[in-house]
């Protein structure tokens, strides 16, 4: 009841308070500010309250004293509950901290939503070391913690720095469709939809369609979503991922390399050159060394004896040998030990695509290149493309693929073809290493995989 008589008001001889974001505080000290958002910690004490408020773009400390902090309402207060906080910001004194070195001392504040109390408490929805398939669950609340929040912000200067770095090398973004009636990468992982009454499938990859830009439009980028029907569980696989794909026309094999080199150094350094992402790689990645050129340059050959002199073994538990594929944890184990990034090339043709250009000087290889990194493995795939329209055709055949479907693909080899290439690489997975991510699952605001499709 004595509560009860302490009312909340604002004093009307205050100046007026400006709305301000929270990433901007440090341009508004000792002014009287407006700031909103979601009450991300709170400490309740007898003559004080603790508020940390967070709106997705920064955090403050709010402090509430006096009447605010006895108040019924701030009594009552819970996590995530969204307030509005009028006060000025000041530097904290020497030896206090909160985000930021400033805090708000609040005149005035109003509950704008009351987020519940007892067993439906944030906390107990979201608990820290809860079963991954129980956050997953509640991915929507998941998101707001500080983690993930700050994998998606990296995430989003990371998509900026690569359009960035595109626009440099003088690539044109284009947007291909989702819908589709062509395979890529092999049927088994196709997710196949009923398109009108004819069948269609969700893209595995844009790569087709770009090809046909290069006539149109010169060197192309798309940033799209690819979908696998992938039935494996892994750490490193999604049914749907952020597949930024590249293609490049008239270069060579040495041109393709060079050019993945300089994608994945000088993306890192722009996502780095600002300061406000560079503290969230930090905070998630404290250890992270930023890649230099020139990589590794590895054969597939001599990869194979990498793995046979350290005792790796192939899927079927012997040594490797020429055609086989270095599955994931043998590739893993490799790039871990060698601890740097890899441009792991020469595959040969029949672990390869249909589509990529064989070496002239070894036709039982292609040129083709993965790029693999610490923790994660093969980040990107890409090669030079087969050029040449009869041996497009042959390659067709040879994967069973009806040579009609693409027809508007093999168009390229007839009306003047150029020897081109290109590659895909995966968002979250080149995420998860710079985020030092478990999974790739955590680089995806909300991941599909096999048995998830929710939230
Ligand atoms: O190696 P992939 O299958 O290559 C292609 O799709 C080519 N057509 C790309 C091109 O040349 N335009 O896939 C390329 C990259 C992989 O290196 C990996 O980073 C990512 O896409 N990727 C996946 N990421 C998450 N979940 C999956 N299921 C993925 N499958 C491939």
């Amino acid at each position: 009841a004595e509560l009860d008589l302490i009312k909340i008001e604002e004093d009307p001889s205050l100046p007026a308070a400006k709305k301000i974001k929270l990433r901007t505080i440090q341009d508004h000290l000792e002014t009287r500010v407006l700031v909103q958002g979601w009450i991300h910690r709170l400490r309740v004490q007898k003559g004080v309250a603790f508020i940390t408020l967070r709106d997705g773009t920064g955090f403050i400390q709010a402090v509430l004293s006096g009447d605010l902090a006895k108040a019924r309402q701030t009594q009552e207060l819970t996590l995530e509950s969204t307030v509005v906080i009028k006060g000025v910001i000041s530097k904290l004194p020497e030896g206090k901290t909160a985000p930021g070195g400033v805090e708000l001392k609040a005149d005035y504040y109003e509950i704008v939503g009351l987020a519940p109390s007892g067993d439906d408490a944030f906390t107990n929805k979201v608990q820290e070391n809860a079963d991954p398939s129980l956050l997953l669950d509640q991915r929507h609340l998941a998101l707001r913690g500080e983690s993930l929040s700050a994998v998606m912000k990296v995430r989003a200067a990371f998509l900026g720095a690569v359009r960035r770095f595109f626009a440099e090398e003088g690539l044109l973004e284009v947007t291909p469709p989702c819908m589709v009636q062509t395979q890529v990468e092999g049927g088994s992982t196709l997710f196949k939809m009923d398109y009108y009454g004819e069948e269609a499938y969700l893209t595995q990859s844009s790569q087709l369609y770009l090809e046909t830009c290069l006539p149109a439009l010169g060197d192309v980028y798309c940033v799209q979503e690819s979908f696998r029907a992938e039935k494996s569980h892994t750490r490193r696989h999604l049914s749907e991922y952020t597949h930024i794909e590249s293609e490049l026309a008239f270069i060579e094999f040495e041109d393709l390399l060079s050019h993945l080199e300089r994608l994945i150094t000088k993306t890192v350094q722009y996502v780095l050159e600002d300061p406000v992402t560079a503290a969230l790689v930090k905070q998630l990645n404290p250890n992270f060394q930023p890649p230099k050129m020139p990589f590794l340059r590895m054969e597939y050959i001599q990869a194979l004896d990498w793995l046979n002199e350290h005792g790796v073994l192939n899927e079927d538990g012997e040594k490797f040998k020429f055609g086989d594929d270095i599955a994931e944890a043998a590739e893993r184990k490799m790039t871990d030990t060698i601890n740097q990034p890899i441009l792991l090339i020469r595959f040969p043709v029949e672990i390869k695509s249909f589509y990529m250009q064989k070496c002239k000087d070894d036709p039982r290889v292609t040129e083709s290149v993965d790029v693999l990194i610490p923790n994660v493995g093969e980040i990107t795939g890409g090669s030079m493309r087969t050029y040449d329209h009869d041996e497009l055709l042959a390659g067709i055949k040879r994967e069973g693929l009806d040579a009609d479907a693409y027809y508007w693909f093999i168009d390229q080899r007839k009306y003047g073809t150029c020897p081109h290439g290109g590659y895909g690489l995966g968002t979250e997975r080149i995420l998860a290493w710079l985020c030092d991510r478990f999974t790739v699952r955590d680089c995806s605001l909300y991941p599909r995989f096999s048995g998830r499709c929710k939230p």
